[in-house]
């Protein structure tokens, strides 16, 4: 990476800042002043600024129970977004592990780190993700079957995943899915004719919502938490 990058991007300093740094020689690079920005430099070497060698972040890993009114993007013009409810430093460094509707609740990751972000939502991985689903009409006998089938959404070519349907009440279910479309949710009920009224998201891998979270509040993953994502 390029040095005036790397110290950016580690200390907080503006690109600007580190470059006036750099002039006045405050910056080194194995105990040697370097002025010139674009020197490149390796992960091996130690960057010092006035003396203090520089440390690399520790990546950051949160679980937010997302309550309803909130969007997963990162700016909004309309809505709050779920960043909002995060209180930390360097929260543009911030990713959001995949997306719930603005009326959907429950768990949600947040991130910088974004190898284990794309573990969790590149299709090709196929975490899986469990809903608890209120639906305004009862279940019929045969969705369990029709979902682990796989039904054809609309607008789309090829049906979903085998599904897994735990039906727990007349009208309420646990619904496993390891896609993530949009509103897929919604549209694989839609699909046989049923409609969606309230959708909580309870589990993301083997990440379960900290059921000590009320809506609005988050927490650290824990370790295990962390590795239990294989990137
Ligand atoms: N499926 C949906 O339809 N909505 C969500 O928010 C998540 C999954």
């Amino acid at each position: 990476m390029r040095l005036d990058k790397y110290v950016s991007h580690v200390s907080d300093l503006s690109r600007k800042e580190v470059k006036r740094l750099l002039r006045a020689g405050y910056i080194t690079v194995d105990g040697e002043a370097i002025k010139d920005p674009s020197t490149y430099i390796s992960e091996t070497m130690e960057v010092c600024v006035d003396g203090e060698p520089l440390e690399a972040p520790r990546p950051r890993y949160f679980m937010l129970h997302k309550p309803q009114g909130y969007v997963c993007v990162t700016k909004d013009q309309d809505h709050p977004t779920v960043l909002e409810l995060i209180d930390e430093p360097n929260k543009d460094k911030l990713q959001i592990a995949g997306r719930l509707d603005i009326d959907t609740t429950g768990l949600v990751l947040i991130t910088d780190d974004g190898k284990w972000n794309h573990a969790i939502t590149s299709p090709k991985r196929e975490c899986k993700k469990t809903y608890y689903v209120t639906l305004a009409s009862d279940i019929s006998s045969d969705t369990g079957a029709q979902f682990a089938a796989g039904v054809k959404l609309d607008g789309e070519l090829k049906p979903t995943l085998p599904a897994d349907l735990e039906v727990l009440f007349s009208n309420e279910a646990r619904l496993t899915i390891s896609e993530g479309k949009y509103h897929q949710v919604k549209r694989m009920f839609a699909a046989v004719g049923n409609k969606v009224e309230e959708l909580h998201r309870e589990k993301v891998g083997s990440i379960v919502l900290d059921p000590d979270l009320e809506p609005g509040e988050y927490r650290e993953l824990t370790e295990d938490e962390v590795l239990s994502v294989k990137v």
